[in-house]
């Protein structure tokens, strides 16, 4: 017996991908540039968690909402084109943390725009209050929203979003 399935209803379109009557069972995290280094990178900003800390905790939590999860992290933006690329009829949404890749790749622009399911934006620190070059995210019109500056929880509220609008 595999996981329940939720589907999208909604006819919202949003950044070029509409999101129809889509089933939502496996969803793909990706991590970009120099999240592996955290705990050990800039504390204060990141805090002391491991990436595989935030991801258990999100396995975690897509195992209590029936969800499928699998996450992959990578420092090189072909890598994370590659990977949004294969998620295409593979998995039905995109949990995205690009990192710096965020404010300045129109690869992944492109890679996001032609992936017809929804994808979420999400950071753990909040980048509009920081550094200006932080303040402008490429992904911002291709995606379907964002969630920025809860930490780890981040990513288990993208996942809870994705959930809501499944229903
Ligand atoms: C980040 C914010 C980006 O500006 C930064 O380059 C990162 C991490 C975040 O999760 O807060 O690497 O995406």
């Amino acid at each position: 017996m595999g996981h329940p399935t939720l589907f999208i209803h909604s006819l919202v379109t949003s950044g070029g991908s509409t999101v129809a009557d889509m089933a939502l069972s496996s969803v793909l995290v990706l991590n970009g540039p120099n999240l592996n280094l955290l705990g050990q990178r800039e504390p204060d900003v990141y805090g002391s968690e491991t990436l595989n800390d935030h991801m258990d905790a999100l396995r975690q939590r897509a195992q209590s909402l029936g969800l499928s999860v699998s996450d992959f992290q990578s420092n090189s933006e072909s890598d994370l084109v590659s990977a949004v690329q294969s998620a295409r009829g593979v998995h039905d949404a995109i949990i995205l943390n690009a990192g710096a890749f965020t404010h300045y790749s129109w690869a992944l622009h492109d890679a996001v725009r032609s992936f017809s399911g929804p994808v979420i934006e999400v950071h753990l620190s909040n980048p509009t209050a920081r550094e200006e070059f932080r303040h402008v995210s490429v992904l911002s019109t291709v995606v379907k929203g964002s969630i920025s500056g809860f930490g780890g929880n981040s990513y288990v509220l993208a996942l809870e979003a994705l959930q809501l609008i499944a229903r």
